[in-house]
């Protein structure tokens, strides 16, 4: 990315005191403080409706602030120029009279942010009241997902938001495009001619997507289960990695060049039918089990939990894309809570050579990999084969990783939050890392496909026990086209 500019802005956060802001946007406003990527008249507006002492909602953040912000990032003085920015405000969102007192905050500021971290059923009345008193016409407007349960849903909230706000002044939220391994995709397939003429149904065999998560629902049982990790988790955060993986070189780095190319493939996604569904997608429920070695509890026993829900903790899909590019070659999504490690990667399998020269009992080792892991341990790593070393050992193959450890080889760089990229790119005014109106609807219409079919068949998620990959359901979903999950012990 070019050099960063630093612009001045005037950040008003709705949600202040809510857990996304206290444990992801203040500590990432530090770092961007720390880092000095706060313009000097940067100020940041806390809104919530607490109303008492604002000294007491204010040392309140501070708190949780230092609690999030690892200790060897702290540093006082950096705190007193960040507290210098930070006002709080009580406000009931849906009252326009308590938006005069916003409007009179921020007269002076050319740019005015209002993130939303609030549900979103109150994002149209916050965008009516920012435009009643006059705030609309510099204001991004910032959009926490989830933004709608469905196709319709979504488009009530994108509607409402758009009587007031024309695109270009909206910033929707999909925390994973502001991961640095993930933007390191655009980077690794574009500015590589090595992979890019490779990336293509001639080479590629399949390719895996699996974002697994060691955590269960922690105390969000409420809002889970009304979501299921289809919509938490596939219709957003997964369906953006395959975009990224499988779209096509944009134009240039601008946001609409990227954006026109995912919805590309969004729009490419073959519906997965009825009759399809079974053999196609897995929906899992985890029961109790062991999380580093410890007992946990099933779903069905977590806090709050109903006993009777069937809403799914995991899915695995097969997907295909039916475009020039990809045709034949099988995209397969797999994502849990859970699961025995916290680990989002992405496997992209080339093909057999054309023509196989080597022993035939050492010919399942023939597969060139390349592993791109989003996290922990971001890097890349090309499976490639090689001969084994020694006079006697003839020519015996290998594989072995050619790899690239990002924490390794950027020693000296703190590897940035995705929050903090992502604030970062509102207060320039880029939009590429943001998700656009029509990508969400697109992504919506393929989980809506998916979703009234699983309710249709009136299935049950099936189990699987806390600390495992899912159900073997999964298993054999990949193992029918010949093949496994790759990296599972
Ligand atoms: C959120 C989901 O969008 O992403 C959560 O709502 C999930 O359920 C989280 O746990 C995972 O994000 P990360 O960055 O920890 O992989």
């Amino acid at each position: 990315m070019p050099a960063v500019r630093v612009l001045p802005c005037t950040l008003a956060l709705f949600g202040a005191l809510g857990d996304l802001a206290l444990r992801k946007l203040y500590p990432a406003l530090y770092q961007l403080d720390r880092e000095g990527l706060l313009h000097d008249d940067t100020r940041i507006i806390a809104l919530a409706r607490q109303q008492g002492e604002d000294a007491k909602q204010l040392a309140h953040i501070e708190e949780r602030l230092r609690h999030y912000v690892p200790s060897a990032d702290w540093d006082q003085a950096v705190w007193e120029r960040f507290s210098a920015r930070l006002s709080y405000r009580a406000m009931d969102f849906r009252r326009e009279e308590d938006y005069q007192g916003l409007a009179e905050d921020v007269s002076d500021a050319e740019t005015l942010i209002a993130y939303f971290a609030t549900p979103a059923s109150v994002y149209s009345a916050i965008c009516e009241n920012l435009h009643s008193v006059g705030l609309s016409d510099r204001t991004r407007v910032v959009m926490e997902k989830p933004i709608g349960h469905d196709l319709e849903s979504s488009r009530v909230v994108n509607d409402s938001v758009a009587r007031f706000f024309p695109e270009s002044q909206v910033y929707r939220i999909d925390h994973y495009l502001g991961k640095e391994t993930v933007q390191n995709l655009i980077a690794l397939r574009f500015a590589n001619s090595l992979f890019e003429t490779q990336w293509n149904q001639n080479y590629i065999s399949h390719v895996e997507i699996t974002v697994a998560e060691k955590v269960g629902i922690e105390g969000r049982w409420g809002y889970f289960d009304q979501a299921g990790q289809l919509r938490d988790m596939v219709q957003n955060h997964l369906l953006q990695l395959l975009c990224l993986t499988a779209m096509d070189p944009p134009a240039d780095l601008s946001a609409d060049s990227i954006r026109d190319e995912k919805v590309k493939v969004l729009k490419a996604l073959e519906p997965i039918t009825a009759d399809q569904l079974a053999s196609r997608v897995v929906l899992g429920q985890y029961t109790s089990g062991y999380s580093d070695g410890k007992p946990v509890p099933g779903y069905l026993e977590e806090e709050n939990s109903n006993e009777t829900s069937r809403t799914e903790t995991f899915v695995a899909i097969r997907a295909d894309i039916r475009n020039w590019r990809w045709s034949g070659v099988p995209f397969y999504l797999r994502t849990g809570k859970r699961m025995p490690q916290k680990l989002s990667q992405i496997v992209i399998h080339f093909k057999e050579p054309p023509h196989y020269i080597f022993a035939p009992e050492q010919r399942s080792l023939i597969n060139n990999r390349l592993i791109i892991r989003i996290q922990p341990d971001e890097g890349i790593s090309l499976q490639v084969m090689t001969k084994d070393q020694g006079l006697s050992k003839g020519m015996q193959l290998r594989s072995g990783p050619l790899q690239l450890n990002f924490s390794e080889a950027f020693k000296s760089a703190r590897v940035p939050d995705a929050y903090e990229r992502l604030l970062l790119e509102v207060m320039q005014g880029n939009q590429s890392l943001f998700v656009r109106k029509d990508e969400i609807e697109a992504a919506w219409r393929w989980c809506d496909q998916l979703l009234e079919g699983w309710s249709k068949m009136g299935d049950t998620p099936k189990s699987y026990a806390a600390g495992t990959w899912g159900p073997l359901t999964s298993i054999a979903l990949i193992a029918r086209d010949g093949r496994s999950w790759y990296g599972d012990i």
